[in-house]
């Protein structure tokens, strides 16, 4: 087989301006780097626990702490960044770079609680104009319809990067030599499904317009949908995209009421908006509830958290209808 085009060649014939470029170029090579530590496993020590807690009351693992600190670390070399946040920093860090133009959100490792089962992981990725070289959290403050660019890696049974630019979704496969190789070229989730992503275990805590949706799923061809679906849930927002992107389904991540203050698990910068660019640019639709579309949601807090219904279109227009 001959290789396909690399990830370079790729960006090149890009319309993405030359500092996204950049940008994406570190995020490549460094996701690339994750992948051969997370890879490491048990061997080199990386698994477990770190005895921290995040800015969200999480525990953090270690390998959340070791990609947080390699991307933060690169992106910051990096002359054209002007500042980072992440999912596991309190706060926004400035860059030190005068010709900074350019603000990356992430989150380092998706999916944390699947490390020690080697079960798959991610990383989430969005970048945004920043209005000037030095800044504040104000600055990050941008509803996700203003992302240049956004994507993911997943570090799964293959290593994958599925990104956009705003013109399409493509997919790229870490080849051995360390290079990456479009392999998934304009990516498209299917209008129509018969597949769900959801957390069940909190079915008595979500709004009644959910809990109908999915039991009108659940009842299959005998009841109101009339078919047959099938469940997946992989704990891992990254894997669980992908299976959308690449077959379609809907993932969920819902309002629930156990804790007022927190209106969904999901996080508006890290998660929802680049999914979410990624999901429309594919050819879904991505809600917080089935109507209300993620890239138009005002953001207020830079760790704001908030549900998620996103997929194949026709389907999250049955979750706006249930
Ligand atoms: P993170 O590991 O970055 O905190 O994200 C985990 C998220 C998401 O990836 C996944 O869809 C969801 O949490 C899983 O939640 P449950 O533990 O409720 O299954
Ligand atoms: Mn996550
Ligand atoms: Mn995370």
């Amino acid at each position: 087989m001959t290789m396909p085009a690399t990830f370079d060649d790729w960006l090149a014939n890009s319309n993405a301006p030359e500092g996204v470029v950049e940008v994406l170029t570190v995020l490549g090579r460094t996701c690339a780097e994750i992948s051969t530590v997370v890879a490491g496993g048990a061997l080199t020590g990386v698994l477990g626990a770190s005895g921290v807690v995040n800015v969200q009351d999480e525990e953090q693992k270690k390998l959340d702490l070791i990609t947080n600190d390699m991307l933060t670390e690169a992106l910051l070399a990096c002359p054209v960044v002007a500042g980072v946040a992440s999912e596991e920093m309190d706060t926004v860090q400035p860059g030190t770079n005068a010709d900074g133009a350019w603000l990356v959100l992430f989150d380092p490792l998706d999916g944390s609680s699947n490390i020690d089962i080697n079960a798959p992981v991610g990383t989430i990725f969005s970048i945004l104009k920043s209005p000037n070289a030095a800044p504040t959290e104000a600055a990050f403050l941008q509803p996700g319809r203003d992302q240049l660019a956004s994507g993911y890696v997943l570090y799964g049974a293959q290593t994958m990067m599925v990104l956009t630019t705003g013109q399409g979704v493509a997919g790229f496969t870490l080849a051995g030599d360390g290079t990456w190789r479009l392999t998934h070229d304009a990516i498209q989730i299917p209008a129509d499904t018969k597949e769900f992503a959801i957390n069940m275990s909190n079915r008595r805590h979500w709004a009644e317009g959910v809990q109908r949706y999915i039991d009108g799923c659940l009842a299959g061809v005998e009841g109101p949908r009339a078919k047959n679906f099938n469940m997946r849930w992989v704990a891992a927002m990254v894997a669980d995209v992908h299976r959308v992107l690449m077959r379609g389904g809907v993932f969920l991540y819902p309002w629930d009421k156990r804790e007022p203050n927190k209106p969904g698990k999901l996080r508006l910068m890290y998660e929802g908006n680049p999914m979410a660019l990624l999901v429309e640019q594919a050819g879904g639709k991505a809600t917080t509830d089935g109507v209300q579309r993620i890239l138009d949601v005002e953001p207020t807090q830079l760790h704001q958290r908030i549900p998620i219904a996103l997929g194949s279109a026709n389907e999250i227009d049955q979750v706006a209808a249930a």
